[in-house]
């Protein structure tokens, strides 16, 4: 199944979230920096999901549904990472280095490796290698919105924030295919494909990794004698979660020389997940 065009919908939500405790993940310290360290890996990555896609809206120009579904892709995109962004000033007032963490993963992800990996494979092939990263990367987000979704993973979170989650996650399935169907209109090959994946498989667990550790390292507040039953904790709530088989799963189908994103069967789980929040997006002046 196909989404059609019109269901890939930019929303102009505003959420407003507001007086949070600082370990707002059930108190865990480790699983609230795990999901500070989302709110800037997302942003910085969308904007490089942004940027590469654009560079082939040319070459897709005569299939004028895919780039109808290209500049909703951005369109949700863009709404995404300056709602992750306010995230930012709510992070700092709890004295969490979030900008610090911005400024050297975007350094780090972006200033260094993207423009070395381009000049390193040239244009053409590094603009390629590009696409393939974001579309594998589409594939993560894709298939932690399903797992969000379909049964949440996480502790009880604070109602505004679980609803920002989840609005994210159901609009990444929404547009799921869109980059995936860019890649393949513009000639990507399998093992692009494949090593797209493997590079950001790796980058992203990294970045994510490297920005909860710094978050911990330099939390003030934290106990450190609660660190390891917390670690422990966010470890086997993670691991032993419903839906992290189906996660894992659907993270290898990647691997197929013939997968597809819509070979799974989950725009319901976005379109449900409005439809039973519709009073909530309306009081945002949205209509879900
Ligand atoms: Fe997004
Ligand atoms: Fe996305």
């Amino acid at each position: 199944m196909t989404i059609a065009t019109e269901n890939i919908k930019v929303r102009k939500v505003d959420f407003n979230v507001q007086d949070i405790n600082k370990y707002y993940v059930d108190g865990n310290i480790c699983g609230s920096h795990f999901i500070n360290a989302l709110h800037i890996v997302f942003p910085e990555g969308e904007r490089f999901f942004i940027r590469s896609v654009k560079r082939y809206l040319k070459e897709i120009q005569e299939d004028k549904t895919l780039v109808a579904k290209v500049k909703r892709f951005i369109g949700q995109e863009g709404v995404h990472n300056k709602e992750h962004e306010k995230f930012w000033d709510i992070l700092e007032k709890m004295d969490i280095d979030a900008r610090g963490y911005a400024k050297f993963y975007n350094n780090a992800a972006y200033n260094f490796i993207e423009k070395n990996i381009i000049k390193f494979l040239g244009e053409k092939r590094g603009n390629m290698f590009a696409l393939s990263m974001t579309t594998a990367l589409e594939h993560f987000t894709a298939l932690l919105a399903d797992g969000l979704l379909r049964k949440s993973p996480f502790y009880d979170l604070p109602k505004d924030v679980e609803m920002l989650l989840k609005w994210h996650a159901a609009e990444e399935l929404e547009h799921k295919a869109v980059c995936f169907d860019v890649y393949e209109k513009v000639g990507g090959d399998y093992p692009t494909r494949v090593a797209g994946m493997v590079m950001a498989t790796g980058m992203l667990w990294f970045f994510i990794g490297a920005g909860q550790i710094y978050f911990i390292a330099t939390d003030k507040d934290a106990k450190l004698t609660k660190m390891p039953a917390d670690f422990l904790e966010f470890c086997v709530t993670l691991g032993t979660s419903e839906s992290i088989k189906s996660v894992v799963k659907m993270y290898f189908d990647y691997y197929k020389k013939d997968f597809h994103p819509d070979e799974h069967d989950n725009y319901a789980l976005a379109e449900n997940f409005f439809k039973e929040h519709q009073s909530y997006f309306e009081k945002m002046g949205v209509q879900a």
